[in-house]
């Protein structure tokens, strides 16, 4: 099984790495085609995740009408709310082992997996989540939601766009308003547009001052 690698229009690693920096304003007037940012969502959720269970889920907020509701929902992050182009709110299932079923039956139907590794792992799945308590389980999809988080940040910039990553929002409205399901709990929102702002550069610790060898 072969792995379509994707050419990105800006494929440029180390500057997506460097030259990434939040953004908070955006030009306002930039719309995000819908087939690129399926695009992006999906580049995106090539992220590993625990079990390979993806527990994520994507509410891409852009219009006028879902943008107003938002707005009062993010605390002091309204500039992002205002002017960028969309505003993906990331949300994560708090059973993940619901989606186990359909990757593994999926594995198998692609040939990627054979029936008695699929058997095996759909119950070594049952059993670790039947067991699971909540405090595991919201490590678990917080973790996974922050990994295809950064992987969207990044995507975004291969495709010329740059990113806010917001954490302050509250999130039981954020829940009420935009959740597409039950048991659905909201973890992130990412702003993207194009950069209407250099941004500022940010201070990373010494990495001799936090890394040891053993
Ligand atoms: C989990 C998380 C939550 C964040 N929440 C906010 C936020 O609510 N508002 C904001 O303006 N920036 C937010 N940021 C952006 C950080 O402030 C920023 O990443 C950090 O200062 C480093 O700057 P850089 O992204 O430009 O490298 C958040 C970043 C992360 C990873």
């Amino acid at each position: 099984m072969t792995t379509q690698i994707p050419t990105f229009p800006h494929n440029d690693f180390a500057q997506n790495v460097f030259g990434r920096r939040s953004i908070r304003r955006f030009k306002p007037d930039v719309k995000i085609p819908r087939d690129e940012m399926i695009q992006i969502l999906a580049e995106a959720g090539r992220a590993p995740s625990s079990m390979n269970l993806q527990p994520w889920r994507f509410v891409v907020v852009e219009s006028a009408e879902g943008k107003a509701k938002l707005h009062d929902q993010v605390m002091t992050n309204t500039p992002q709310v205002e002017t960028a182009s969309a505003l993906v709110i990331v949300f994560a299932l708090a059973h993940p082992e619901h989606n186990a079923q359909e990757i593994y039956d999926a594995a198998v139907a692609q040939g990627s997996m054979d029936q008695a590794t699929h058997d095996r792992e759909l119950t070594e799945i049952a059993g670790f989540y039947g067991h699971a308590g909540e405090v595991p389980r919201t490590k678990i999809i917080g973790f996974d939601s922050g990994l295809v988080t950064m992987q969207l940040a990044l995507v975004a910039r291969a495709h010329g766009y740059d990113t806010c990553i917001i954490g302050g929002f509250e999130g039981p409205k954020v829940q009420a308003a935009f959740a597409p399901g039950e048991g659905l709990i909201p973890q992130i929102i990412v702003a993207m547009g194009k950069a209407d702002e250099a941004g500022y550069p940010t201070v990373r610790l010494p990495i001799d001052e936090i890394t040891t060898f053993a």
